[in-house]
């Protein structure tokens, strides 16, 4: 494949969906039994850090095991508005960060992918001065940035928000953040990689007190660790980073994506089918494998980085809660849901991470299955099946959902709002069609015909 420059108009699909919206749908007749092996790709909540950890090195970086997604384009568009050469090959990207000149972020990007305002802790290591647009609340919360800003405060930086945007500048002549201990309200994920990301360059000891412990935290602190940084106590609640003076070129591999291998998963629990998946590391699982072994399933480790999921003669309710990790992973409830819209029994759904991740209740609901909420919490009660609709997804995982839905259900369901998938899954589709899955993806129109001729199946 030859040198290309990223360009995401290519990658990502239009932005906005209703019923008379013609974009691509998805297509699936359900009912079908899956099997075989997935391979998974590079984690999109890693890929996305590491690239903006790159701004760190004034040499070049490359990063492999990046997977195919819209958001990964949109950051490389990001890194390139600042003056970064980025180019991809294959599954790695080619980082030159030497050149970097800009430190203002355009808010065109920046609206679009929440993650990019990570950006903000190595630009103002790196350049002394960062501005960069609030990202702005989306589909699951307001996504205050309010840690990630009274962190940098406490080592050293003046920090404004004036416009919309946070203007953030080292005072001083050396214009170098000074090490400080910062203890997080909340373990928040994207606070802990951008503080962590800032103090690799400060000037003395930083320690963050109550830090994330996701995998794409360690994954980041190794790559940071990688370009010469010293970190200790990535994956504990506690990290300790002694600032240096500058950092190395690098070639470094994302870790697989745990919430790939978990929509993975589900999808041979929800349509009872005996799936092989890999890479995968088991450990980064704990919580979702306990609960599909609740559910009825059985999850066996193939060799240290494959796993076989076996479903149950049966599927049973459970309560699920959402928690920073190792708890229950939030970007996991929407695909659990659907898998318990088809359990014997209740089961109790609480998501205490985001404060409106239920946007695919509603949809479900549609495809015949029997929610009720209140508040953060979720009552599902296990109907014998679902059946195929038209349905319009609402955010990334909320779409993962639906398509697990439609695997399961009698009929056609026809899911519109695929730029929310494109966001955050590599191919899922052509993933499930090698496993034998009816899935297709149509032009809009194709999409509302099929809707129209769909045979509405009479309850049992
Ligand atoms: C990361 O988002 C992930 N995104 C999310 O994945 C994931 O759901 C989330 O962590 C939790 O695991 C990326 O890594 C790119 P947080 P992040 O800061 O960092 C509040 C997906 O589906 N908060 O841990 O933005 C916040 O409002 C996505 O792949 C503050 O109040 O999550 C939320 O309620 C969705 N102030 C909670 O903390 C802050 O300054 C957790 O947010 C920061 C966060």
């Amino acid at each position: 494949m030859e040198d290309r420059p990223i360009n995401p108009s290519l990658n990502s699909p239009v932005t906005h969906s209703s019923p008379e919206d013609r974009s691509p749908v998805l297509e699936i007749i359900g009912g079908h039994r899956l099997s075989g092996e997935v391979r998974i790709s590079g984690a999109k909540n890693s890929a996305l850090v590491l690239m903006a950890g790159s701004l760190l090195c004034s040499q070049d970086c490359r990063i492999r095991n990046v997977p195919s997604l819209a958001d990964v384009a949109r950051m490389g568009e990001v890194l390139s508005a600042l003056g970064v050469k980025i180019t991809r090959k294959d599954d790695a990207l080619e980082i030159d960060a030497r050149h970097l000149s800009q430190s203002k972020a355009p808010y065109e990007l920046v609206s679009q992918l929440r993650a990019s305002f990570f950006i903000i802790g190595p630009l103002l290591a790196r350049l002394g001065i960062a501005r960069i647009p609030l990202p702005g609340g989306c589909a699951i919360g307001a996504r205050p940035v309010d840690l990630h800003v009274r962190g940098l405060q406490a080592m050293g930086a003046d920090v404004q928000i004036e416009h919309g945007t946070v203007h953030a500048c080292i005072p001083g002549v050396n214009r170098r953040l000074k090490g400080a201990r910062i203890y997080l309200d909340y373990p928040s994920v994207g606070a802990t990689e951008t503080l962590m990301m800032a103090a690799t360059l400060a000037d003395g000891e930083t320690i963050l007190e109550n830090a994330a412990q996701e995998p794409e935290v360690v994954d980041l602190a190794n790559f940071c660790r990688a370009m010469g940084a010293r970190i200790r106590g990535a994956g504990t609640n506690t990290i300790v980073i002694s600032g240096v003076p500058s950092l190395h070129s690098v070639d470094y591999a994302v870790i697989p994506d745990r919430v790939e291998v978990g929509t993975f998963l589900v999808a041979g629990a929800i349509t009872q089918s005996e799936l092989s998946l890999a890479p995968v590391v088991p450990d980064h699982l704990t919580a979702v494998i306990a609960k599909l072994r609740a559910i009825g399933s059985e999850v066996v480790q193939e060799t240290p980085s494959r796993l076989r999921i076996v479903p149950g003669t049966s599927r049973l309710g459970t309560d699920i809660e959402t928690l920073p990790y190792p708890g229950f992973p939030t970007d996991m409830q929407a695909q659990f849901m659907a898998l318990l819209t088809l359990s014997e029994g209740d089961s109790i759904i609480t998501e205490t991470v985001f404060e409106n991740r239920m946007g695919h209740v509603a949809e479900l609901n549609r495809m015949g299955a029997d929610i009720r909420t209140k508040g953060n919490h979720a009552v599902i009660r296990g109907v014998p099946f679902l059946t195929g609709a038209p349905v319009v997804a609402t955010d990334l995982r909320a779409s993962a959902a639906l398509v697990l839905a439609g695997l399961a259900a009698r009929g056609t369901t026809i899911i519109q709002g695929l730029h929310h998938l494109d966001r955050g899954y590599d191919d899922l589709e052509g993933k499930l069609k090698l496993l034998g899955a009816q899935i297709r993806r149509v032009k809009g129109d194709a999409g509302a015909e099929s809707v129209s001729s769909l045979p509405v199946m009479p309850r049992s």
